[in-house]
């Protein structure tokens, strides 16, 4: 049995501001949670959203120290980039807050403090690792050092980024501080630790036996979670970046990000209403946390544990939560820049705001991890947006121009056509209401093309346009239906796609109807006027698309050269043997391709001994015109060779990039020809 609530209080992860927004984050939680509130905000209930930057932990430590600025300038850029591109896509928080604010370490401070003053931690020493040097303990990823699993140098304490072992710091081979350099040493210290086996209990009762109904994702972590046996988890961590443990003796030691950051859904409600306690501390409050995949144990388990030992919050009813979303097939990474950014988008994409909302909401990993492609989103764009949605918009708004002078025509008798047309549109409110809050965003987004896609075949089927020069009236009756879908389709859409449902709105000249008017027929009154009919969507071209293709590709390839790894090292060579090599600068007088070859090309150079012949490899990499005038070092002494009938006399030094890219060496500045290397 569903219960009734009298409000709902939907919050979605706070994004790290330690890097922009992508596709991944908006396709696994901000769009679904956006759809849902805009849905309940439209059916007029009691409904707030929060948000807000999560801006402490120790990646953002990392970040700052790496650019040489605070983290304080770290989180201040990256909130503020965030908070704009949410609300320019027309994500509708009724707050988006962040966790430096007062009020947030104001009220995660105070939630510690009753918990330590209940005696709901439990303290505990253990050894951690310490740099003398630095006189600072090390969170893992402070920690490098040679990976014990693939023999990688630069693996972190937690991870090896490059054979992708999670690790522990006591694994690393040959472990150092990335603060000083130094060995760490292991140093006791104190840390409050939440007993989570002693909420095992009631976590067992509320999930596994009273949330039944969870995405089966999440039930099933919960439930291995839990099967696995909960143990105790630190709250506090040695780190001078967050908010500080609020109890005497606690130096330098600050709250666990992972215990402030859920508290910010609460502070930013306060931030947001005087009247933030009925949102937190009544029943008859429907509590929604939308996550990533990533989160579930720390929003079903950990957060959850931390609510009960309060004692006066509710539980959240449901914890809807995506798999991961990939992109051209490969897994989204902030630090390899895989990724498409949503800040960069919104420049790239102007006024396509609803596409990237269609295209992730339809391409969403709502059961299964999912792919993003660009060639899909011009597909759906084109064949979806433009071809169904704007062109029947578009053809019942412009007949009505052409034939009514923009005057919503009388509908007259309706024929069995009409009526059959009429009882399916009204039988998708209901599947699309129940989509919606049984959190299946993508079958409700077809439900809600679905307006569109039926009257795209009613007037294909009824054909107006011929109809006009036999039947005026029953034309009449044609475009009033169409137009009463179309008033439908604004309706329907407004969850997904705000700013085309105001598009439309306004090319009918018409205030919003409200969501109980879904499915009527009658939303226009014969004789309303309309407004100016202009395009809802437009074709994405080919070009378009290839451009962002190229992007990825480049980023593809150079992620690619970051991981080669040199070749290993010659076998020894003796200064003799060394000093036998002549090298010498040499400027390329004339270049120019062989004839049938592809890769030869003919040089004449400048040894500054003398002026000779050499033929190079190098056609497929570098044009004549470009080397010509160019200082090179040239190996002259190297026995002659011949090539189709042309003999080279020594050989132009050069390196070969990762890329597969040819680098010509050149000294650093003009030198004499004949200059001698060595
Ligand atoms: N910043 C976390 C992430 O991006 C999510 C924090 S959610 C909160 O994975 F509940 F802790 F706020
Ligand atoms: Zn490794």
């Amino acid at each position: 049995m569903s219960k009734d609530f009298k409000r709902y209080l939907i919050t979605s992860a706070l994004p790290y501001a330690n890097g922009p927004v992508h596709i991944g984050h908006l396709a696994g939680v901000y769009i679904p949670s956006d759809i849902y509130t805009r849905y309940l905000r439209l059916r007029g209930r009691d409904v707030i959203s929060v948000c807000g930057s999560d801006e402490h932990g120790v990646p953002i430590t990392i970040k700052a120290k790496k650019e040489g600025i605070t983290p304080q300038q770290v989180v201040d850029r990256y909130h503020a980039i965030i908070k704009d591109s949410f609300e320019k896509l027309g994500i509708s928080f009724d707050i988006y807050s962040r966790t430096s604010s007062p009020v947030h370490a104001e009220t995660a401070s105070a939630f510690f403090r009753k918990l330590y003053d209940e005696g709901k931690f439990v303290e505990q020493t253990s050894e951690q690792f310490y740099d003398e040097e630095a006189k600072s303990f090390l969170a893992d990823r402070y920690i490098v050092g040679t990976c014990p699993k693939c023999g990688a140098e630069g693996a972190y304490g937690d991870q090896c980024e490059v054979c992708g072992s999670t690790l522990s710091p006591d694994e690393l081979v040959n472990p150092r501080s990335t603060l000083s350099g130094a060995t760490p040493i292991k140093r006791e210290t104190k840390h409050w630790y939440l007993p989570l086996d002693k909420y095992e209990q009631m976590l067992r009762e509320w999930i596994l036996e009273g949330h039944k109904e969870w995405k089966s994702n999440v039930y099933g972590q919960c439930k291995s979670w839990l099967d696995g046996g909960l143990m105790p988890r630190a709250v506090s961590r040695d780190l001078d970046w967050g908010i500080p443990v609020p109890v005497e003796g606690a130096e330098g030691k600050v709250l666990y990000v992972w215990f402030d950051a859920p508290i910010g859904y609460i502070s930013a409600t306060k931030e947001l209403t005087p009247d933030w306690e009925k949102y937190w501390k009544s029943e008859d409050t429907k509590l929604v946390h939308f996550i990533g995949k990533d989160n579930i144990v720390f929003h079903c388990i950990v957060f959850p544990s931390m609510l009960k030992a309060h004692g006066e919050y509710i539980l959240p009813e449901n914890v809807p939560s995506n798999e991961f979303l990939n992109l051209e097939g490969n897994k989204i990474s902030t630090s390899k820049n895989w990724a498409v950014w949503l800040h960069e988008y919104l420049v790239d994409f102007p006024g396509k705001e609803d596409v990237l909302r269609y295209a992730l909401c339809a391409t969403a990993p709502e059961t299964k991890d999912n792919d993003f492609t660009w060639k899909d989103y011009q597909a759906r764009n084109n064949n979806e947006l433009v071809a169904v949605l704007g062109n029947f918009v578009n053809r019942a708004l412009v007949l009505t121009k052409k034939y009514y002078d923009g005057e919503v025509p009388t509908c007259g008798e309706l024929a069995d056509y009409d009526r059959d047309t009429i009882a399916e549109l009204s039988s998708i409110k209901a599947s699309l209401e129940s989509n919606i809050e049984n959190y299946r965003f993508r079958e409700a987004l077809k439900d809600a093309m679905n307006f569109a896609r039926i009257g795209n075949k009613y007037l294909a089927d009824s054909e107006p346009w011929k109809l006009i020069k036999t039947d005026a009236e029953r034309v009449k009756t044609i475009l009033n239906i169409a137009l009463q879908i179309t008033a439908n389709i604004a309706i329907a859409i407004e969850p997904f796609m705000p700013f085309s449902a105001a598009k439309i709105l306004n090319m009918l000249a018409c205030e919003k109807f409200g969501w109980e008017r879904l499915g009527a027929m009658d939303l226009l009154a014969a004789g309303h006027h309309i407004g100016e009919p202009s395009l809802l969507f437009e074709k994405i071209e080919d070009d378009v698309i290839q451009k962002q293709l190229d992007r990825l590709a480049e980023i593809a390839k150079q992620n690619k050269a970051a991981e080669v790894k040199a070749e290993p090292q010659k076998a020894e060579c003796s200064f003799d043997d060394f000093q036998k090599m002549d090298i010498r600068v040499s400027t390329i007088l004339e270049a120019e391709k062989l004839p049938k070859t592809k890769k030869l090309l003919k040089l004449t150079i400048d040894t500054g001994i003398d002026k000779r012949t050499i033929v190079s490899g190098i056609a497929e990499h570098f044009s004549p015109e470009e080397l010509v005038g160019k200082q090179v070092l040239v190996l002259v002494n190297l026995a002659p060779r011949d090539f189709k009938g042309i003999t080279s006399q020594g050989m132009i030094l050069m390196a070969e990039d990762a890329t597969g890219a040819l680098r010509l060496l050149q000294p650093n500045e003009k030198t004499n020809n004949g200059a001698m290397v060595g």
